[in-house]
């Protein structure tokens, strides 16, 4: 498809290599080893340096496809009643950037994601460095059980987010990391805060993400038990905004679950809370 083509069309070698010369030069090197991630190269091409450095080089390119998903998640925003809350940030450097300092809020809330170092504009490309974690499993990677363990974890992390105003917009299995049983979260490009932002759509962006952890957990654990994870944190009516959001992440390609499961359970999930209020 000539679309595809267009928008994951793979980094040249030679601009790598200016990226892999610059890094080695600032970080005194003679040589540098340098190892290519499995990745799907959409909207960054993820590379390991010595073992140490994780890197995202950003194209032009890939800056360009981010608006475009941006724009189309606006429009299934729009039509799913709600603004537009997914923001883009301009050029590559300063999507390299907009991750970079995003990351540093994440962590300085408290939460766990990798360290960053820098975030840089080399040859018109942002690069974006932060530390290499050598041992994790991705969310979807666990066994199931521990999955299951893991799940209330990954609500109180998500509930920690938004309490300090932040949203991170893309949360999926890959995206969230299991290191020594603690939860770290990745790839904060589209994590947001609510300064000079008005407030009902940060409450729209708190519930998409409710809604993507639900669907993000719900193929391996199961509805049930994934609603009774984020019950542990998040209050019913929180569960109930999020389940206006399910349709919407389930158009999503990245995203396979059984919305009307999980739609489903919610509701049985919200009558059994009612039921339980009322016997108080
Ligand atoms: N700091 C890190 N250390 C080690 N591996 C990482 C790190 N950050 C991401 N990864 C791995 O690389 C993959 C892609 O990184 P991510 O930031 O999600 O980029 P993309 O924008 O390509 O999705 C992740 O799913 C994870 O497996
Ligand atoms: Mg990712």
């Amino acid at each position: 498809m000539q679309l595809r083509k267009l928008v994951r069309g793979r980094l040249e070698w030679s601009r790598l290599e200016s990226v892999v010369r610059e890094l080695a030069r600032r970080y005194d090197r003679d040589t540098v080893h340098v190892r290519f991630l499995e990745a799907d190269n959409w909207l960054s091409t993820p590379m390991v340096i010595d073992d140490e450095f994780f890197v995202k080089v950003v194209t032009e390119q890939n800056s360009f496809v981010h608006t475009l998903f941006t724009t189309s998640r606006n429009i299934g925003a729009f039509s799913s009643g709600t603004e537009g809350f997914f923001g883009h940030f301009g050029t590559p450097y300063q999507m390299a950037e907009h991750e970079l300092e995003a990351t540093e809020r994440l962590r300085e809330i408290g939460l766990n994601a990798p360290e960053p170092v820098e975030a840089l504009e080399i040859d018109g490309m942002g690069v974006l460095v932060m530390e290499f974690i050598h041992e994790f499993a991705t969310l979807g990677e666990l066994p199931e059980e521990v999955e299951r363990k893991r799940a209330p974890d990954v609500f109180a992390a998500l509930k920690r987010m938004h309490e300090n105003g932040l949203a991170h917009g893309d949360l999926r299995a890959e995206n969230v990391l299991v290191v020594d049983d603690e939860i770290y979260f990745i790839d904060a490009t589209n994590v947001r805060g609510d300064e000079h932002r008005p407030e009902y759509s940060m409450v729209s962006a708190r519930s998409y993400d409710l809604a993507c952890a639900l669907a993000a957990l719900e193929p391996h654990i199961g509805a049930r038990a994934a609603i009774a994870a984020a019950a542990s944190a998040y209050d019913t009516e929180e569960l109930l905004a999020a389940r206006e959001f399910i349709d919407f992440v389930s158009i999503r390609p990245d995203h396979t679950f059984e919305a009307a499961e999980l739609k489903g359970e919610l509701e049985k999930h919200a009558e059994q809370a009612e039921r339980d209020d009322g016997r108080v």
